[in-house]
């Protein structure tokens, strides 16, 4: 069959167009499914044997030519056919090649159950790698929680991009912790819709041969089995699942991305990049620039035009089996691998980098970064949340219009006093915000010890 014959051709007159293969063919990007196609086939066949299809010898014949076909694949020594339109027809190709016996090895089965399974089985492998890549950053990220919750070190925390109130530096970097575990529920969630076996359905409606999807199933690992052919050929909803939690994930490596921009600009000057994760400048010698950061910011908006380009594909596709799904491999793979890329790359980083803080703490320094602290004081000591605003608020004012100090105007006020100007001192209330969930330092202590938890359950 190696002379550029179709599996189908036996019902065409002469071969397809150059223009049609150009456009059919999907071998170049799904050969990478080749592990998870071998796979199924394995599966398929025991099932065949157990149910009375092929005999025991056809069996271990096929499986030894499926043994072969995998070997030469893994070792880049498979020759491949100009007949060979896609994965599934390229394993058969070979392994009929290698015996009869494989001839019988589609029995029952269609190309559209066979590749629908196989991307269920590439979306689990995926997802269960992507998990432990994704683990790596958040024990990455909790690392420099604890070493800077040890150091006390904090910086402004930031509402409107305006200065608001200095906060603990192991509380901001703890929720992207937070993101990022979301993240990892939400790969579990695609991976449980993506574990149901559809091999079986057959073209779209099952067959009337005696196979038993069940066993295939077992045999696959697989959790669930489907229960409508139609909808088994047809459904690619794990697809969406997938791409919208790498859209997500995508999303919020794309946040601390910029921050990590931010932070290492001159203006912010927060961090400072290792030289293994930053770049030089050809022509200005001066320039350390965050290229890892600046990407993980950039690549969200392939992986959400991934998703989005996906969804456009599936829409108003009747049932069952079109063409079009056959669009689902390359998005599927590419955010995969970008997904990965990326993530590997921002561990190191985040790894490496170093915080400067002086820069930090002085930036959190400005007296008026206290002033809702000024306000709670005044509300331990009774006055009304509202009143005790106004007060702060007009000697904010005042300090600003006179150029006066806000401390010294603070310890001249009868309510406020000494007591209360020491809040403005470095850092002063940051650690007195102690309620549930917060950034002082024993509500951090908290949230540490529970993140401690999650993330030592991490693959
Ligand atoms: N290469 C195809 C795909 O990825 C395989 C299924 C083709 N089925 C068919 N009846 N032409 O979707």
């Amino acid at each position: 069959m190696s002379d550029g014959n179709t599996l189908w051709h036996g019902r065409f007159v002469g071969g397809p167009s150059e223009a049609l293969r150009a456009l059919n063919d999907s071998l170049s990007f799904d050969r990478r499914m080749f592990r998870e196609d071998i796979a199924g086939s394995r599966a398929h066949v025991q099932m065949l044997q157990e149910v009375g299809l092929i005999n025991t010898a056809e069996l271990s014949e096929i499986l030894e030519a499926l043994d072969v076909v995998e070997n030469e694949m893994e070792e880049d020594n498979f020759d491949w056919a100009p007949s060979d339109e896609d994965i599934h027809t390229a394993v058969e190709r070979r392994a009929t090649e290698l015996t009869q016996a494989a001839a019988k090895m589609h029995t029952g089965r269609s190309r559209n159950d066979q590749v629908a399974n196989d991307v269920r089985l590439v979306a689990i492998n995926e997802i269960d790698s992507l998990t432990e890549v994704l683990a790596s950053l958040i024990k990455a990220l909790f690392a420099r929680v604890e070493e800077v919750y040890e150091q006390e070190i904090y910086l402004p925390g930031y509402t409107h991009m305006q200065r608001a109130q200095p906060v603990n530096l192991a509380h901001h970097l703890a929720a992207y912790c937070w993101m990022f575990l979301r993240d990892v529920e939400r790969l579990g969630d695609a991976r449980r819709r993506s574990d149901v076996s559809v091999l079986g359905a057959g073209a779209l409606a099952g067959t009337s041969l005696p196979i038993d999807p069940q066993i295939v199933a077992d045999e696959l690992g697989f959790s669930k089995l489907f229960m409508n052919s139609l909808d088994a050929v047809s459904d690619r909803d794990f697809v969406a699942d997938l791409l919208y939690s790498l859209s997500v994930l995508g999303v919020h490596i794309s946040k601390i991305g910029e921050e990590l921009c931010l932070w290492a600009s001159s203006e912010f000057n927060f961090v400072e990049l290792d030289d293994a994760f930053a770049t030089g400048s050809s022509m200005m010698p001066q320039k350390k620039n965050p290229d890892v950061a600046e990407l993980a910011r950039g690549k969200a908006g392939r992986l959400i035009g991934n998703l989005t380009g996906f969804l456009t594909t599936q829409k108003g596709l009747p049932l069952t089996y079109n063409k079009d799904l056959q669009e689902d491999k390359e998005p599927l793979f590419d955010s995969c691998d970008t997904v990965r890329l990326t993530l590997v790359a921002l561990t190191g980083m985040i790894t490496t980098l170093s915080f400067n803080v002086e820069s930090m703490q002085s930036s959190a320094d400005s007296p008026y970064a206290a002033a809702t602290d000024l306000a709670d004081f005044l509300v331990e000591r009774g006055v009304a949340f509202r009143e005790a605003h106004a007060t702060v608020a007009g000697l904010v004012r005042q300090s600003l219009a006179e150029g006066s100090e806000l401390a010294d105007l603070v310890t001249g006020h009868s309510e406020l006093g000494p007591q209360a100007a020491e809040l403005l001192q470095p850092g002063g209330g940051r650690n007195r915000r102690n309620s549930h969930g917060g950034g002082g330092e024993a509500a951090v202590a908290a949230q540490i010890e529970k993140l401690r938890d999650l993330v030592g359950a991490l693959p």
